[in-house]
């Protein structure tokens, strides 16, 4: 914990939902404590208007974050023009969307099931390049690149010399050069496939100069095992930095989902969880990877050696840099 906690934060979209929410339960508490014949219409009334603005509050964060963030960053120095870039990016996002992944994985082609909800998407894209930007990356290990949507942001950017992409699955190779070819990208990225710990273990045994920007986004339950690696592997350069996705994974390490959620299954969370086991059975691969992520957490933040900011970007994006 740090020492000095924050009280007041000046307010953010969440806490506001949180304040809007309290006051919702509190009027829900006293409809049932007047018993639901007694229950004035100005209560009903005021709970419905607060669940109303915390809903649309709520709902609307994301899409008006994208809304008022750029287009994916294509630098006018770049061999290929920005219209036929951003064409090959929109069309690769959607092929990640159209694909029937469940199919791929039925007909053996992919060795888990993977899922559009795995693609970290084009608003996150952008946050990436800007991170990477503002150290002026000149290489990036990205350990877990389905549609290699962010491969190819990085790829973008003057300052990127080489991306080093790992993935387990063969499939991805054949399904996403063609974008990166299309977008002038394809010549800075090296794609490894094989499990990303054997791929690590390789990338040290032969002393591949360290990264400036590490990627954590493949098997949750693993993220530990990849900071090691990548640390004890020789693979962060003095003054790098890893950046590691999902680390606030849907809430679940510190709000469980009620027995409603646990039926819900939404496209994300199905692909995520199945990835993680090779199957269709979310339950369990869902607590492991909510289990791997809670640990992570801890041991990143624990670790004598490091210092880490999580933010709130999407579903969390943990910094991590070695300790000045
Ligand atoms: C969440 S997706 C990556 C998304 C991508 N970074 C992006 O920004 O859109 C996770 C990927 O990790 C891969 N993966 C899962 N387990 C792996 C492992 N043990 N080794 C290498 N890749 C793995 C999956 O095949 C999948 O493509």
């Amino acid at each position: 914990m740090p020492t000095y906690q924050s009280k007041n934060t000046g307010g953010t979209p969440t806490t506001r939902a949180s304040e809007l929410l309290t006051a919702a339960l509190a009027h829900a508490d006293a409809d049932v404590d007047k018993a639901a014949s007694n229950t004035s219409t100005s209560s009903r009334g005021s709970l419905r208007a607060i669940l109303h603005e915390a809903h649309a509050l709520v709902t609307g964060t994301e899409p008006y974050l994208e809304q008022n963030t750029s287009d994916l960053i294509v630098p006018s120095a770049h061999p290929v023009a920005r219209v036929q870039v951003h064409a090959a990016w929109n069309d690769l996002l959607e092929v990640t969307q159209r694909t029937d992944w469940v199919a791929l994985k039925d007909e053996g082609k992919t060795r888990f099931e993977l899922g559009a909800g795995m693609c970290s998407g084009p608003y996150e894209a952008v946050v990436l390049q800007n991170l990477a930007l503002l150290q002026r990356t000149r290489s990036v290990l990205e350990i877990g690149t389905f549609t290699g949507t962010a491969t190819l942001a990085f790829a973008l950017l003057p300052s990127v010399e080489k991306v080093v992409a790992l993935d387990i699955e063969p499939y991805l190779a054949e399904l996403v050069t063609p974008y990166w070819q299309r977008a002038g990208t394809a010549q800075k990225i090296d794609f490894k496939i094989a499990p990303a710990l054997e791929s690590l273990a390789d990338l040290s045994k032969q002393q591949h100069a360290p990264f400036d920007l590490v990627f954590i986004d493949a098997d949750k339950p693993s993220y530990k095992a990849y900071v090691q690696a990548v640390l004890d592997g020789g693979l962060l350069s003095e003054n790098g930095v890893i950046l590691a996705d999902n680390t606030m994974y849907k809430g679940f390490p510190w709000a469980t989902p009620g027995a409603h959620e646990q039926q819900a299954t939404t496209g994300a969370t199905v692909a995520e969880d199945d990835f993680a086991q090779g199957n269709r059975t979310n339950n369990r691969s869902k607590s492991e990877a909510t289990t791997g992520i809670a640990d992570f957490n801890t041991y990143v933040r624990e670790h004598s050696d490091l210092e880490t900011v999580m933010l709130p970007i999407r579903d969390g994006i943990t910094i991590i840099r070695r300790k000045l």
